[in-house]
């Protein structure tokens, strides 16, 4: 049956409550993958993307509203997570391909998990905001189940459950997607994907240097410069010696990093008051408020003194970065804690050196995360990188790129008693790997101008007179050349 019938229908539904049928359009080119098909178009929509993120948009029209007929489902995926229409998908194929690139570059290998995983993963006690923000649930089993807000933990499963199986040290990345029910702000979403480099078996701050190369690197395959974008670093370890100055009990000390991450975000008053409630003494709070201010390192060598371990690995760590030659991206500055709990040592984000955005990426070391889970421990380190923050910097900065569709042929019979000559041509072709698109029932005006949508680079016609002396016509759309050439020939 024809599909028109339908069609008509829905236009029909959709006719009294137009602005029903346009929300799905203008959403979707709002959405962080909004390239669309110029970085100019995306860049001029973007500044509409923080509006529409936020959680005051209007709701649609109540099912009550419309009448009996009128009831269309609500077209829109669940706030704060996105459909991938053909323009987008192809953005998001463009940077994973870097992600994997570079991975494979660093000599990674490629892992994958469950996108649901058990709660008990993720089950923290020290305060995170993303143990607050699970997506979590019973299943049918009476499982409690999540889905998952980031890979590391499963990324720790699986190094568990190999044992004596992997040879260290072991690096692997991973592209997933992950769930946080966040309070949507531009760059942040409630699913992101993520690529994830991480690296077990090595304790040497060396592992902290290939991470922060690898991000280097994929940062500047995309036209993105240090004068563009800052590697911010620390050390744990920074605020573990300011504890232990104090005698602050080590069991508190990743309670403490996650309220000592809040700086900045909450007003101070709050984060000494929650410092004070965690066990927090009003002097060892000034003491980490100095310390925190502290955007040299040889200041800080001053406070802790040349001995301690924190100094020593930074000052490792940036001679290494001169070695690599990417110096230039990092600076130190003590207050990068991080929000996560099982963070031990070095400790990096990346920021937009015009600060409108937020974190671009983020990572360090987690040497203890393995014994939480009842395991031994391994020394390891590594980072997440979001799919959304970096599109918006992209945008910000015109390098988003033009991603056409791309095909090689259109092959097309001129007369509907041809198709199967040219299903046969088409096949030919694509067993020689060429991407075909097979169009029929159409006037030729439509299948040249499905052409230059399509960005196809030939078209081939399959014609009668030009059949009998088994040869086919080629139009070449870029030179709009035009020949003949036997069947057999056509490659
Ligand atoms: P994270 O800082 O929570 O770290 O997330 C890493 C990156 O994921 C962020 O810098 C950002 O690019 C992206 N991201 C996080 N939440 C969202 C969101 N709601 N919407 C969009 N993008 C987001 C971790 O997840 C650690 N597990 C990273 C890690 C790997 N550490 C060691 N290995």
């Amino acid at each position: 049956m024809s599909a028109f019938p339908i069609l008509h229908h829905h236009l029909l539904l959709l006719r009294p409550r137009l602005h029903i049928s346009v929300k799905p359009f203008s959403r979707t080119l709002r959405g962080p993958f909004s390239s669309l098909v110029s970085a100019q178009c995306a860049s001029s929509l973007s500044s509409t993307a923080s509006r529409e993120d936020t959680d005051e948009m209007a709701d649609p029209p109540s099912a009550g509203e419309l009448s009996e007929q009128q009831q269309l489902i609500d077209v829109n995926p669940p706030r704060g997570t996105r459909d991938f229409p053909p323009e987008d998908m192809r953005l998001r194929n463009w940077l994973f391909g870097h992600f994997r690139e570079v991975s494979r570059i660093l000599s990674f290998e490629e892992v994958d998990f469950p996108v649901l995983e058990s709660e008990s993963l993720f089950i923290r006690k020290a305060g995170e905001e993303i143990t607050q923000q699970l997506y979590n649930f019973e299943d049918k089993g009476g499982r409690r189940v999540v889905l998952r807000p980031e890979i590391t933990p499963s990324l720790a499963r699986l190094v568990i459950k190999q044992g004596k199986s992997v040879s260290l040290p072991l690096k692997w990345f991973t592209i997933g997607q992950c769930w946080r029910y966040e309070r949507m702000t531009r760059g942040r979403r409630r699913e992101h994907y993520q690529w994830n480099m991480d690296i077990f078996g090595v304790s040497k701050v060396r592992a902290e240097a290939e991470l922060i190369h690898a991000i280097v690197l994929f940062f500047e395959r995309l036209g993105i410069t240090s004068s563009d974008v800052g590697i911010r670093v620390s050390s744990r370890k920074v605020l573990q010696a300011v504890l232990q100055m104090y005698c602050i009990p080590e069991k508190i000390f990743a309670e403490v990093c996650v309220i000592v991450d809040k700086w900045g975000k909450i007003t101070k008053e709050e984060v000494e008051k929650e410092l004070s409630l965690a066990g927090v003494t009003p002097e060892a709070v000034k003491g980490i408020v100095e310390v925190l201010s502290l955007k040299s390192l040889d200041k800080l060598e001053e406070v802790l003194g040349s001995d301690g371990e924190a100094v020593a690995d930074l000052k490792k760590l940036f001679e290494l970065a001169e070695q690599y030659g990417y110096s230039q991206w990092l600076t130190f500055d003590a207050s990068i804690v991080r929000g996560l709990a099982y963070y031990t040592g070095v400790v990096f984000e990346a920021f937009d050196r015009e600060g409108k955005l937020r974190a671009i990426c983020g990572g360090g070391r987690y040497d203890r995360l393995l014994s939480t889970f009842g395991s031994d421990d391994i020394p390891a380190c590594g980072f997440g990188f979001g799919d959304a923050v970096i599109v918006e910097l992209l945008k910000e900065k015109g390098l988003l790129p033009d991603l056409m569709r791309q095909v090689d042929d259109i092959v097309f019979p001129l007369d509907e008693e041809l198709d199967g000559q040219a299903s046969k041509i088409a096949t030919a072709l694509r067993q020689k790997g060429r991407s075909v698109d097979l169009v029929e029932e159409k006037r030729l005006k439509w299948v040249f101008k499905h052409a230059e949508r399509i960005n196809a680079s030939r078209l081939v016609l399959v014609g009668n007179s030009e059949l009998q002396r088994g040869m086919v016509r080629v139009k070449v759309l870029s030179t709009r050349e035009e020949y003949e050439v036997k069947i057999g020939e056509l490659s």
